[in-house]
């Protein structure tokens, strides 16, 4: 991997996406590269970046759209760098809802074909009723936070191998 830097961006309602997304960094920094870290929107082009990888929250069996604009909007510049992808979903540790958030990523991006993520990971997410913007209903069930941080490291120390590889293989 060259010496620029890596893009890590996020698409978020409630922020846990973001948290995931500055562990990951975290996890990147300490293996000696470059991160930049930015929320989705913040994002104006991919120039001078070596990688991205891309996170994003599962709304209503959907991506946050935010996310399929970015997928839209960089085609060109993602088909010509290293992508890994990484999603939060499901408010269980149960292994049925994690197939589950895991389909509904899959029929997502089915509609980018050209999308060949060096990696891809379904995390399970955090559900914060405090938080304003929730429904009504929403309101009355209590905090659940899934995420499991042993896991998302874990898929974070695979990162800097895959990256490294698909770029060794992009100048072979
Ligand atoms: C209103 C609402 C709808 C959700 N719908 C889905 C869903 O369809 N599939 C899924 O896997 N997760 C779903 N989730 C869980 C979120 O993806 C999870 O809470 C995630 O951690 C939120 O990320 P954020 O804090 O970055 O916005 C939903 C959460 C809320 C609050």
């Amino acid at each position: 991997m060259d010496t620029k830097p890596v893009l890590i961006t996020y698409a978020t309602r409630f922020g846990s996406t973001q948290e995931v997304a500055e562990k990951i960094a975290a996890s990147l920094g300490e293996a000696g590269f470059v991160v930049d870290v930015k929320p989705i929107q913040e994002v104006q082009g991919l120039d001078g970046y070596a990688a991205v990888i891309l996170g994003a929250a599962l709304y209503n069996a959907h991506w946050h759209p935010d996310a399929h604009q970015f997928l839209t909007q960089h085609k060109t510049d993602l088909m010509q760098r290293p992508v890994a992808i990484f999603s939060l979903g499901p408010i269980s540790a149960g292994s049925a809802a994690m197939k589950n958030s895991r389909r509904q990523l899959d029929e997502d991006l089915e509609k980018y074909p050209w999308l060949k993520p060096v990696a891809m990971e379904m995390f399970a997410g955090k559900y914060d009723p405090t938080k304003p913007g929730m429904g009504f209903f929403y309101r009355l069930l209590p905090t659940r936070d899934y995420r499991n941080w042993t896991t998302i490291a874990a898929w974070a120390s695979a990162l800097p191998a895959l990256l490294t590889h698909a770029e060794i293989l992009r100048h072979a």
